[in-house]
């Protein structure tokens, strides 16, 4: 997995104002949560979640936050970029009901797993987070494919008035789930461990940190004292993560430097 492989972007996809997904060829088998390294040509090489698994070809969903992103919101079917994976552990799907909380563009990684859940006949349900209703996405794809799905904002322009993890509390206090799954900002993954740690439920969350070899070698990603995200990740569970001293405080930028998380 050292080289990246080059494929032709066949579709693009606007989903919001900021948000794209672009698929390109790819018939090998990918988990729901594992990653790649997609290399933006003469930009950068970033970490994205898989958001499409289809057979013959799998999807990248993004939101444009900064030099590669908004690179990449420019590409249009028929441009190269390289991909180098599929990379990390995925989520682990079990339990006959799930619920599956998503926060930002955390969704684009969960709604395969969701999916995947659907495809396996486990009650599914969803809870969707986003600051308004302009920014949410894949909520009719997931009510489409047969999930019980839920949405929250922070301004209240559609759904619940609130965060994501508010909601997610009012949903877990008025039924049984087997299992948490999770992704989004960190501080709002936190707030879901938590909850799940005094409820006694199995949960599962996925991390972003920088990565740079994505191969475990240069420890740019390491996490909870020495866990590397990019292989023993980007999905954590929930007892990993509350013995993690630096989930939910800090992350760290390219040069090493501690960034908090606000
Ligand atoms: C395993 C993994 C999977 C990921 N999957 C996805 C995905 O499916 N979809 C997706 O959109 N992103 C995903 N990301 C995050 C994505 O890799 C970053 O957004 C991207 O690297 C930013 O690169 P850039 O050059 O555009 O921005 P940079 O130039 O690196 O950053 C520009 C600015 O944006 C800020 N920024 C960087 N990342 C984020 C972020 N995630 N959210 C908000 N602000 C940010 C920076 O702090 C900086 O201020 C994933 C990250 C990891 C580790
Ligand atoms: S990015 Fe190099 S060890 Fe994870």
């Amino acid at each position: 997995m050292m080289y990246p492989r080059v494929v032709r972007i066949h579709k693009v996809v606007e989903e919001t104002k900021d948000v794209k997904t672009v698929f390109f060829p790819f018939d090998e088998r990918v988990e729901p949560g594992q990653f790649f390294m997609v290399l933006i040509p003469d930009v950068d090489e970033i970490p994205m979640s898989v958001s499409y698994l289809l057979d013959e070809s799998k999807g990248f969903t993004f939101k444009r936050v900064g030099d590669a992103t908004n690179k990449l919101f420019e590409k249009k079917a028929g441009d190269l970029i390289g991909v180098r994976g599929p990379l990390g552990n995925g989520f682990n799907i079990h339990g006959e009901k799930i619920l599956f909380v998503a926060g930002g563009t955390g969704v684009a990684s969960v709604a395969p797993a969701v999916e995947k859940a659907l495809s396996q006949n486990r009650e599914t349900v969803v809870a969707l987070g986003a600051k308004n209703r302009e920014e949410l996405f894949f909520v009719e794809r997931l009510k489409e494919r047969g999930a019980e799905v839920h949405v929250a904002t922070d301004d209240g322009s559609i759904g619940y008035h609130g965060l994501v993890s508010d909601l997610m509390l009012e949903l877990v206090e008025g039924d049984s789930f087997d299992l948490v799954v999770t992704c989004g900002p960190e501080q709002m993954m936190k707030k879901v461990v938590e909850v799940c740690s005094k409820k006694g439920l199995d949960v599962q969350a996925s991390l972003e940190r920088h990565i740079k070899c994505g191969m475990g070698v240069c420890g740019q990603c390491c996490v909870c004292g020495g866990l590397r995200v990019c292989v023993d990740g980007p999905v954590f569970d929930g007892e990993t993560l509350s013995k993690c001293r630096d989930f939910g405080l800090f992350k760290r930028d390219a040069s090493g430097k501690k960034v908090y998380i606000h």
